[in-house]
């Protein structure tokens, strides 16, 4: 197989990815793309920096093996532990990182007040504390760490009253704050877009990184010279490390749905 016909991976450790990927697939309709949802290994958000870092990489060998062209972290969380190790150790492989959507938030208004929703390991991490440098306040930009949410999603859960219950736990400390954009830095959260929305009333802006991402990946696979000159549309190969076909089926279900 020629070097541009290869496949592109996505990853993730679940099915949060597949937001990512939706975007992807509209930018690059003619690109073969693998699927890896590392569900063996989930949730990777309350693990340690290191123990993200060594199953990202040993997930790239892993894909890499398997004859990839290019690699989109499709997770903050493993953007934030081990991108930039991955780009040392593979200089010669476009790998592309989420981008959460800071700078759009910053557009919103003249002088946002922006809450991220992230997993606890991207919030300590040193990437988020840069982003958080664009702000002129530190009261501007409020973290919020969602442990388990994951978890809800993974289990198919994206409206009703379990994802409704948890987004007003979260808010509950901003209660009477004004918030004007909230960005979901986590690549899980798309999919709970609506029900972040209907809280505020259509009041925030809710935001995320995954169109940006779907276009510098194609801007960087470009720029490599390596985008599939063929014509067809390209195929997805949806892989669970855990071997579970009950999520390759909720990968593609999600994809299906997914606007
Ligand atoms: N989807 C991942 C992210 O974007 C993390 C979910 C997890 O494994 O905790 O951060």
């Amino acid at each position: 197989m020629k070097r541009r016909e290869a496949p592109i991976a996505v990853i993730d450790s679940g099915v949060g990815g597949i937001s990512v990927l939706a975007e992807l697939v509209r930018v690059m309709p003619y690109e073969n793309f693998i699927y890896f949802g590392d569900s063996a290994n989930a949730p990777y958000g309350t693990k340690t920096r290191d123990r993200v870092r060594e199953i990202t990489l040993e997930n790239t060998e892993r894909l890499l093996e398997m004859g990839v062209k290019a690699i989109v972290v499709a997770c903050n969380t493993a953007t934030s532990a081990a991108v930039r190790v991955m780009r040392e150790k593979y200089p010669e492989i476009p790998i592309v990182g989420i981008e959460p959507a800071i700078k759009p938030a910053l557009e919103v208004c003249e002088h946002p007040t922006v809450a991220v929703m992230a997993t606890p390991l991207t919030l300590a991490e040193e990437k988020f504390l840069k982003l958080k440098e664009r702000f002129s306040a530190d009261e501007d930009v409020i973290a919020l760490p969602c442990p388990g949410l994951m978890e809800l999603i993974e289990a198919g859960h994206t409206e009703g009253e379990l994802i409704n219950a948890y987004i007003r736990d979260v808010f509950a400390p901003l209660e009477g704050k004004r918030i004007d954009a909230i960005v979901l830095g986590c690549t899980h959260y798309p999919f709970i877009k609506e029900a972040v929305r209907a809280y505020f009333g259509g009041t925030a802006a809710v935001l995320d990184g995954g169109a940006g991402t779907a276009r510098e990946a194609k801007r960087r696979i470009t720029e490599a010279g390596l985008e599939n000159l063929g014509t067809g549309l390209g195929t997805v190969r949806y892989i669970s490390t855990d071997g579970d076909e009950s999520k390759t089926e909720l990968y593609k279900r999600f994809m299906k749905e997914y606007r």
